[in-house]
């Protein structure tokens, strides 16, 4: 059992665990994720590991209340546990060692986000960040965006704070302005990730993805998470998460992402008085 030490909520529907697996943090790299099953009869879902601690032993997850899983997972509290983790999963992202990156990252996507530019800013890469929300209540992190980036740009839908406007169009003003970076990494919804795609093509940036498809296994076996790349299947837990996005194919990706979304209506429909059922 992976016992969870802290809990903070950032915003009403995402929440942030610092869960004790020092095998885990022992190896975890920026990019990576663990696989999660909050009760015994329960899916299992892959969630970014946020941030890690080797001397403390343990790993932080990030996580939006979106399915029943996810909500499952937010019941708990400090002093719970979570019924099994594995990993970490999926290969680390190749961060650079020097030069100019713009990091980009929208909704809960600012939590994988973070440890890519800590790791960054600790080799003395530039790193210039832009994040974003809807509105205000629901923008995660910044403050440990921050610490953590020469340059931070907040966004926001409603334009209740900062930017008014999606994260990929600050992105274009920037470039538009005259920003030269040597790469862009952008984590967040789909339709983000492609938008930013959009915007760095014409100016021939390579621009890395952090893809998180359905997963069953987690180890390649399955086929739950392919996406294609470059017109290849490519199996997102072993193979990414972390991906050349101009080579993505978006459309593919959005149809897949949503294939089961009735199934989970009617799962949380179905345990819609389950709010006292923690696990297990
Ligand atoms: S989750 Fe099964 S192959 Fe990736």
């Amino acid at each position: 059992m992976y016992q969870i030490l802290k809990k903070r909520v950032l915003t009403p529907q995402t929440k942030l665990v610092v869960v004790r697996a020092p095998y885990v943090a022992e190896k975890a790299e920026p990019g990576q994720f663990v696989i999660v099953r909050v009760r015994e009869e329960g899916e299992r879902i892959p969630l970014t590991i946020a941030d890690y601690s080797r001397e403390e032993g343990t790993i932080t997850l990030v996580f939006q209340e979106v399915g029943l899983t996810t909500k499952l997972l937010g019941l708990l509290e400090e002093g719970d546990a979570i019924l099994d983790l594995v990993g970490p999963l999926g290969i680390p992202a190749q961060l650079p060692e020097a030069g100019v990156v713009v990091a980009v990252g929208g909704g809960v996507g600012v939590a994988p986000i973070y440890p890519k530019c800590k790791e960054m800013t600790k080799r003395g890469v530039r790193v210039i960040s832009i994040i974003g929300a809807r509105s205000q209540e629901l923008l995660i992190l910044e403050d440990e965006m921050r610490e953590v980036s020469e340059e931070l740009h907040v966004c926001t839908d409603d334009g209740s704070k900062g930017f008014h406007g999606f994260v990929s169009e600050k992105l274009k003003e920037l470039l538009t302005a005259g920003l030269k970076p040597d790469e862009v990494i952008a984590v967040g919804p789909l339709p983000m990730m492609r938008a930013t795609c959009e915007v760095t093509k014409p100016f021939g940036i390579k621009t890395w993805v952090s893809m998180n498809p359905i997963m069953v296994d987690g180890t390649g076996m399955c086929g739950a998470c392919r996406v294609t790349v470059g017109g290849e299947t490519k199996f997102c837990c072993v193979d990414g998460p972390m991906f050349d996005g101009h080579l993505v194919d978006w459309a593919e990706a959005i149809r897949r992402a949503n294939m089961y979304r009735d199934e989970e209506r009617i799962a949380l429909e179905r345990c819609a008085g389950c709010g006292g059922e923690k696990h297990v």
